[in-house]
């Protein structure tokens, strides 16, 4: 049994963003959905509140704790209670830190390419945005970051790792870099780790709180991401020591907008699916590789990445002018475009690897069809 072993017939059934989109002939492998079932304790718990009916507000702490727990367990973080609180979703959770934590008119920085959302939640309020452009390995540049804020000397630095869309894992000395660079030019860190439970387990995720600077900064984070809960909205802000206070202090409403069913679902989903998670990365790490294969037959490179189910693949030797829109179009499948990410981006695309092997071959057939002619 595999985690992404789900007919193409009951993934049609969906009413999901992913499976909405795009007319019903459309191979979809794009927005960050999961073509998976809910992992067994998120599912059971789920079942169990339908059976009760338990659809009310959330009420006693659940994913806090639970978050808590797997940090410990899986990176050895030690977190207090204080220094967790649950919030609407990520995105939410990132847009209320940039709102209420910087002034209004300030630069908020980030890097690009980058997971579209993030452009939004940095110019909440009318505050102008600086990006850093990620280095060609899709590593952060450090150089150019230090740069940044010596020039433009935001208010804060909006982080992304592991990174959307690159799917690399900073290290725990160039996190420590940025930690450095915050406190010399007073910058507020805020990293969203949504795609930290999701990495090749031969490679190490440090979370930012465990550096010795991480005290400063603020983590946006869930589970949503690594179990396919995307829909069932609920999210986490985690604070650094030196941060609890302020991270307190963001409006009531920020908390009480997580969904109960989501919280219930996560909460589950972190104790009790730590083998199928384990599973889900081997799969990943698999059609990472299948994909480099697929994508080697039609002249293009693809350097499986540490982190995310996300890959991002450069098809500038194919020479389209669009091409996300020429494979939607020629080859009814529907990627992301990279120009999403980044303007400067529009030969890349993003390819959701979180689906059956059989569908990432179709994919990639549909993909040559679409350049036969060309
Ligand atoms: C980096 C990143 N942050 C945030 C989100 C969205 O999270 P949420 O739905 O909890 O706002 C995504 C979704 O793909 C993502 O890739």
């Amino acid at each position: 049994m595999t985690v992404f072993d789900v007919s193409w017939e009951v993934l049609r059934q969906r009413q999901s963003m992913k499976w909405t989109r795009y007319a019903p002939d459309v191979l979809p492998l794009w927005v960050a959905e999961m073509d998976c079932l809910l992992s067994p304790g998120a599912r059971a718990a789920v079942e169990e509140a339908v059976r009760i009916g338990d659809f009310g507000y959330h009420g006693r702490l659940v994913l806090e704790p639970a978050w808590i727990r797997y940090a410990r367990d899986s990176w050895g973080l030690q977190l207090d209670d204080q220094q967790v609180a649950a919030c609407g979703n990520v995105m939410a959770g990132m847009t209320a830190l940039v709102e209420h934590l910087t002034p209004p008119g300030a630069v908020i920085a980030t890097v690009s390419p980058i997971y579209a959302p993030f452009r939004p939640a940095a110019t909440v309020g009318g505050r102008s945005l600086a990006t850093v452009e990620m280095t060609d390995l899709g590593r952060l540049d450090l150089p150019g970051l230090a740069r940044l804020f010596d020039q433009r000397r935001p208010a804060a630095f909006l982080l992304c790792n592991p990174h959307n869309p690159c799917g690399s894992i900073a290290t725990a000395a160039e996190l420590q870099t940025v930690a450095d660079l915050a406190r010399q030019y007073q910058v507020l860190v805020i990293v969203d780790e949504i795609h930290s439970l999701v990495h090749d387990p031969a490679v190490e995720f440090v979370p930012y709180l465990s550096l010795p600077g991480g005290a400063d900064g603020l983590v946006v984070t869930s589970a949503s991401k690594a179990f396919g809960l995307a829909g069932a909205a609920a999210g986490l802000t985690v604070a650094g020591v030196n941060r609890v206070e302020q991270m307190w202090s963001l409006p009531y409403e920020v908390r009480a907008s997580a969904s109960h069913i989501g919280l219930l679902a996560q909460t589950a989903a972190l104790d009790f699916d730590r083998a199928w998670l384990a599973q889900l990365n081997r799969e990943i790490v698999e059609h990472k590789e299948l994909l480099a294969e697929c994508l080697a037959q039609v002249g293009l490179v693809y350097h499986p990445s540490p982190a995310t189910y996300l890959a991002w693949v450069d098809c500038s030797p194919l020479g389209l002018v669009d091409p996300a829109a020429h494979f939607l179009e020629r080859g009814r499948v529907a990627f992301n475009g990279g120009a999403e990410y980044d303007p400067a981006y529009g030969q890349w695309i993003r390819i959701n690897l979180a689906t059956s092997p059989e569908i990432v071959r179709q994919a990639i057939r549909r993909l040559e069809v679409a350049l036969e002619g060309h």
